[in-house]
């Protein structure tokens, strides 16, 4: 008998586990379901304690994702849209979060099954149709006031989540967010993706790094730093309009990419305060008599 077993066999608790393992194969082998970590997260504490009543299906890691962007607007009025509705508990779990009385809620889905939830919500707007038809969602655009807040979750391919963002991002009111979730998808085949290797075809992951160089381009120009016009061009078109001059962060978590919508100008200014100084110079040679210089110009502005 080889000693572990042996070993089990002899222990006061070895037996006893052995045959519990054995009474329930799958034992060893259950998910955890729910990690650590979001204990005081209003999402979290919401999704624990529904247990009834329509399905919220996220994974874990975006909860304390949605409420670091979202709880500023807790108590504001925010016009709040879902791409992505399926059987609609998450609509509640945002209609319970937000909780100012005039906030509105939307939600856009392929499925027609979803109108449902307009019944369901008294005040919530259910749009149907696909996210991956710019036609359609130019249509939601023309029906609905700016959004405070744009989450996709929807069908999750390349081509749906680049239109969805392509067509929606400049429905977000200064200052809101763009998130969109379940971008895994960008590594699996089934929904278009793939590693970023030169030869594969655009995931929304690839395209969302790409909108990080978008977010710099000003910079591409600066004090001669000159880049080539190919370089600029590949970037030109590349994204929502005016995306450069319109995202202040572009943030990669678990799973989520968040896109932070404000006016900023494509290059900042420089700024510069105080009166006394140190020239840059990577390679100076070390001269006490500058040393000297600059001690008394420094100790000598000390009020
Ligand atoms: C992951 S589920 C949404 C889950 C829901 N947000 C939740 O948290 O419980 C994805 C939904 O996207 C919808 N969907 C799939 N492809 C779509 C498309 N091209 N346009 C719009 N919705 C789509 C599906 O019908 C499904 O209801």
């Amino acid at each position: 008998m080889a000693p572990l077993l042996r070993y089990i066999l002899s222990s006061a608790v070895g037996l006893p586990l052995l045959l519990l393992l054995c009474s329930n194969p799958t034992y060893a082998f259950q998910p955890v379901l729910f990690e650590k970590g979001s204990e005081g997260n209003p999402l979290w504490e919401y999704f624990l304690q529904h247990k009834q009543g329509p399905v919220i299906h996220k994974w874990h890691s975006y909860f304390d994702v949605y409420h670091r962007y979202f709880q500023r607007f807790r108590d504001v009025p925010v016009n709040f849209m879902e791409v992505g509705v399926q059987s609609g508990g998450s609509l509640g779990m945002w209609r319970s979060y937000f909780r100012h009385p005039n906030s509105r809620f939307y939600g856009v889905d392929i499925n027609p099954y979803c109108k449902l939830f307009e019944e369901y919500y008294p005040g919530v707007t259910i749009f149907i149709g696909s996210q991956s038809n710019r036609t359609f969602l130019r249509d939601v655009v023309s029906r609905t006031p700016k959004m405070d807040i744009i989450l996709d979750d929807a069908g999750h391919t390349m081509i749906q989540q680049i239109v969805g963002l392509e067509e929606l991002y400049n429905h977000v009111k200064d200052g809101g967010i763009y998130m969109v979730e379940d971008v895994a998808t960008s590594y699996w085949p089934r929904f278009g993706g793939a590693l970023d290797t030169a030869q594969h075809t655009e995931t929304f992951i690839s395209y969302a790094k790409r909108l990080v160089d978008r977010m710099y381009y000003g910079y591409l120009n600066y004090r001669g730093h000159a880049y080539t016009s190919e370089a600029r061009a590949r970037l030109q078109g590349h994204g929502p309009s005016n995306f450069t001059e319109n995202t202040l962060s572009v943030a990669f978590y678990d799973q989520i990419v968040v896109f932070e919508r404000g006016a900023r100008p494509s290059v900042a200014v420089h700024a510069v305060q105080g009166d006394f100084s140190i020239p840059y110079n990577a390679e100076v040679a070390f001269d006490a008599a500058v040393m000297q210089k600059y001690r008394e110009q420094l100790l000598g502005n000390r009020a």
